[in-house]
């Protein structure tokens, strides 16, 4: 392992503030992480693209190729640690050194407390922080060894505001910013920035299914009369504060969430 240092190791720079490194974007098979995925490749970034759902991993990795970037698509479960692993070792093989690691994936569940089953509960678990830990924990060793890495996890709003409804989705998310925090404090003298990302609602396929179907441009109308400006976000948004805070640009930021939430909440 790397001596430590808190000085970033040189490596070749590409641009705007990334270097020759590849990127790894989980649940990347659409929404948020499929955007960031895509605006990583933009970048020059080559990017390792990760999801359960293989079709939709397999669509992004187009989505990129056609516009002249570089995409590979990876079906992995990130509650699988086995499967973690072994994509991790064929990424390296595949695209060159992991250098920074976007921690998308995750579910969504409407269910009051009492009636969540220890499967629903361990479920939202096991994909949201379990499969943060595992992607670091694979990401990690070899950012050590170059005294490099930038990652950035998913959290939520309803890990600040709390929400009804989304007991353990809230707590999922308020584990992950436990996590950024600690991994933050913990890897900066390997040259290692850890942050996070807790978005108010944005318009993807997720946040859309846990609405009701034929009431959705209602159930909008309602949800946009809190937010001072007055819509929902997009996906390509997100994607931009993920890209800023994965590069050099953010260099001297590290343990922060950033909350984009067209001013819901502000603390
Ligand atoms: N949409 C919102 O309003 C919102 C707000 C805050 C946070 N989030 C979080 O952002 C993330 C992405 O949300 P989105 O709205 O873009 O959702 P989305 O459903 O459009 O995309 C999520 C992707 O994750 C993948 N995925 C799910 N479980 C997986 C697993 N075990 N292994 C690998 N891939 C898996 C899905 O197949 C899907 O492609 C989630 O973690 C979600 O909790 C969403």
């Amino acid at each position: 392992m790397a001596k430590a240092s808190r000085t970033p190791a040189k490596q070749a720079e590409t641009t705007d503030g990334f270097h020759d490194l590849a990127a790894v974007v989980t649940g990347a098979g659409s929404g948020m992480g499929r955007s960031t995925a895509v605006a990583l490749a933009r970048r020059g970034l080559s990017v390792a693209v990760l999801d359960r759902n293989n079709e939709a991993a397999k669509g992004t990795a187009s989505l990129i190729t056609e516009g002249g970037g570089k995409g590979r698509a990876y079906k992995v479960d990130v509650s699988r640690s086995r499967e973690v692993d072994r994509a991790f070792a064929r990424i390296s093989k595949d695209l060159g050194p992991v250098g920074y690691l976007v921690n998308i994936a995750g579910i969504d569940e409407l269910c009051p407390l009492e009636k969540i089953t220890d499967e629903a509960w361990s479920r939202m678990f096991s994909i949201a922080v379990n499969g943060c830990f595992y992607c670091c924990r694979a990401a990690l060793p070899g950012m050590m060894e170059r005294g490099f890495g930038s990652i950035v996890n998913m959290s939520s709003l309803h890990a600040v505001r709390g929400q009804a409804g989304r007991t353990h989705y809230a707590a999922s998310k308020a584990a992950i910013m436990g996590l950024t925090k600690s991994l933050a404090r913990e890897k900066a003298v390997y040259g290692i920035r850890v942050n996070g990302v807790a978005p108010g609602p944005i318009d993807t396929p997720l946040w859309r299914s846990g609405r009701g179907g034929g009431t959705l441009t209602k159930d909008i109308a309602e949800r946009v009369k809190i937010i001072p400006l007055g819509r929902l976000g997009t996906a390509e948004e997100i994607a931009e504060i993920f890209v800023f805070l994965l590069s050099d640009r953010a260099s001297y930021i590290t343990g922060q969430i950033v909350t984009a939430d067209g001013g819901e909440v502000m603390p």
